[in-house]
């Protein structure tokens, strides 16, 4: 096993140096982990089968959970996907680049490996110079799951990444902290309709604006129709940290209160700046800014868990939010985290 390469691009931008290093390495059968504008993806060759057995080895990832195969341009599309109907381009030309994954029909040239075994794969554009210029500069689709150990958070931070990963894969490109924070929305269309697979930040609100269609799927609740497809990837239990995490719906300040005054020792607690004013002063604490608002939730959820375990904490208590527009990806990935939801 060779020593971690740390790539640090001047000012987090791209820079010829270090792509043309990451690429070097990528096409020659490693792995690279690298910022995109949602959170890190570890990166390998598409087409490169020993690649991705090491790919999914480091992330102790099961084998039935599909990659997302990431391209810099939409000519690369042709290698990957055998057809697209004009709504799926339209989607892809409104949203691309950007944190919007497309499940389409895949192409016989990708191996079964990289999807699970289904008949479909994942595709993305992401919206970061670093990531676009590395696939670019290796001339081939990377595949890319978030570059976590299975079942923690996705990495916001290279830090993340080297804690997770950094024993077990070849570098790391280290683009500063990701803008978005959440990964992206995974949607497939059927017929007339867009089923949301994973939620994110192309939101629901979104993408009916965009198409006047019927949008479903992704609600940020577990009871969703027995005949909703799912991403396979949302079965599992996902984005835990080690503490135990008590999510609070509707009105939480009394409750949260309450619960520090009982039994304030190994807690934290993550909620909106008004309700931390209102609470006791000593516990941990995590701001998600100003109420009604998710891109700071979205942001710092996933770095926050970490810190949170990072400090030995045992609980952490979390302020939810209303489960619209970017809300949605939020309380969707908070109730896969969560030991226990409060205010039901
Ligand atoms: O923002 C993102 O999507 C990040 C960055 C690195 O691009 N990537 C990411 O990949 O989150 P990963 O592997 O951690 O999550 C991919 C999700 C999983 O839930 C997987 O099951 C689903 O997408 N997925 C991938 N291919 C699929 C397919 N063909 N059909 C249904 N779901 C699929
Ligand atoms: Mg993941």
């Amino acid at each position: 096993m060779t020593a971690l390469r740390i790539l640090c691009p001047r000012e987090h931008t791209a820079t010829d140096e270090y792509i043309a290093e990451a690429a070097a390495i990528l096409r020659n059968g490693g792995l690279v982990a690298f910022p995109t504008e949602t959170v890190y993806g570890l990166g390998a060759r598409f087409d490169c089968p020993e690649a991705v057995r090491r790919l999914f080895a480091a992330k102790g990832r099961p084998a039935d959970n599909p990659l997302i195969a990431h391209i810099s341009h939409p000519k690369q599309l042709t290698e990957l996907v055998a057809e697209m109907t004009p709504l799926e381009e339209r989607l892809m030309l409104t949203f691309w680049p950007g944190p919007l994954t497309l499940v389409l029909p895949k192409t016989e040239a990708v191996p079964a490996l990289i999807t699970g075994g289904l008949a479909t794969i994942g595709v993305r554009m992401p919206a970061h110079d670093i990531a676009l210029a590395l696939i670019t500069a290796t001339g081939r689709p990377i595949v890319a799951p978030s570059a976590n150990l299975s079942g923690r958070p996705s990495p916001t931070t290279a830090k993340h990444v080297a804690q997770d990963l950094g024993e077990c894969i070849d570098a790391l490109v280290d683009g500063g902290e990701t803008r978005l924070g959440l990964e992206s929305t995974v949607v497939q269309v059927r017929g007339k309709v867009i089923y949301i697979l994973r939620p994110g930040s192309i939101t629901r609100e979104m993408l009916v604006e965009e198409t006047g269609l019927a949008v479903q799927g992704g609600t940020a609740t577990s009871e969703e129709p027995q005949d909703t497809p799912l991403a396979p990837g949302m079965k599992y239990k996902h984005y835990a940290p080690r503490a135990a995490v008590i999510v609070y719906e509707g009105q939480a300040v009394s409750d949260i209160a309450a619960e520090i005054e009982g039994d304030p020792k190994d807690l934290a607690v993550i909620a909106f700046r008004d309700t931390l004013a209102a609470l006791p002063e000593c516990v941990a604490r995590f701001t998600l800014g100003e109420r009604g608002q998710a891109d700071t939730a979205a942001k710092k959820l996933y770095a926050y868990l970490r810190e949170i375990d990072d400090l030995g904490l045992m609980r952490v208590l979390v302020e939810g939010i209303a489960p619209i527009g970017l809300g949605e990806a939020v309380m969707n990935r908070l109730y896969k985290a969560a030991t226990q939801v409060k205010g039901r």
